[in-house]
């Protein structure tokens, strides 16, 4: 099934100088049970893409559907819900609360949600700090937290709601190998379980664990299917 559906969708950021086409027409669909990486030189539309699929940004022309739905059509409240519920969305430069232990980082999209007991949610936090090595550094504020901590607290926040999207920009960006080689298995597993899980990178490793790659060329996609 079709988790995300894009047909010729364009972005482009206005300068006073000029006007950088950061997605140039791009159509795609993205199916759930499968891993995607994106990459792609610097600057060749990669981020400005994943944002506007997590619908953190708008695109300028061109249709994005979710689940079938049209989200052109979609309220900011009806947004809000869509990203907390259904997409798990790491950040490139993680975005956590600086004033917010890691495991009230983690907390805060399931307090959103209003789906979970209080107890729960505290306790499934931790879960997931701790699936991501961190169970010593729950009660850390993220500037008390290395880079590659910080990225981790990122990935176990958008795993929180236990999403069936998971866009993540380069996720293993600051992680040692072995946290890296975790990170993937874990996005890897996640896919076969069914989930549809897009990654963001340079990373030449990703590949390895993707079954489509995909190149971003000048605001364009160039796709190869992927023997793993
Ligand atoms: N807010 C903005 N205003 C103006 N131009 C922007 C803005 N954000 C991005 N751009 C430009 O759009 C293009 C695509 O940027 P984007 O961040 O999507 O690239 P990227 O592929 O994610 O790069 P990287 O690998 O370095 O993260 C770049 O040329 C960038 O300079
Ligand atoms: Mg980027």
């Amino acid at each position: 099934m079709e988790a995300i559906k894009i047909i010729n969708i364009s972005k482009k950021y206005q300068l006073k100088s000029e006007n950088v086409i950061a997605v140039n027409g791009v159509s795609y669909s993205f199916l759930y049970g499968k891993l995607y990486a994106i990459m792609g030189h610097s600057g060749s539309g990669k981020s400005t893409l994943i944002h506007c699929l997590g619908l953190l940004d708008k695109v300028d022309s061109g249709k994005i559907y979710i689940n079938d739905k049209d989200i052109s059509d979609f309220s900011e409240k009806q947004k809000n819900i869509m990203r907390n519920e259904k997409i798990g969305f790491v950040f490139q430069n993680y975005y956590l609360n600086n004033n917010m232990r890691a495991f009230e980082n983690v907390m805060l999209p399931m307090i959103i949600n209003k789906k979970y007991q209080h107890i729960d949610i505290k306790t499934k936090a931790k879960k997931l700090l701790k699936e991501m090595g961190l169970e010593d550094r729950v009660n850390h504020y993220p500037k008390e937290l290395s880079g590659g901590e910080q990225q981790r607290v990122a990935i176990a926040r958008a795993l929180a709601n236990n999403p069936n999207i998971i866009l993540a920009d380069e996720p293993t960006g600051n992680l040692d190998i072995e946290n890296e080689i975790y990170v993937l298995e874990k996005l890897r597993n996640l896919a076969d379980t069914g989930k549809c899980v897009i990654i963001v990178s340079h990373n030449m490793l990703v590949k390895k664990y993707a079954d489509i790659v995909i190149n971003m060329k000048n605001g364009k996609f160039v796709v190869k299917n992927h023997e793993i």
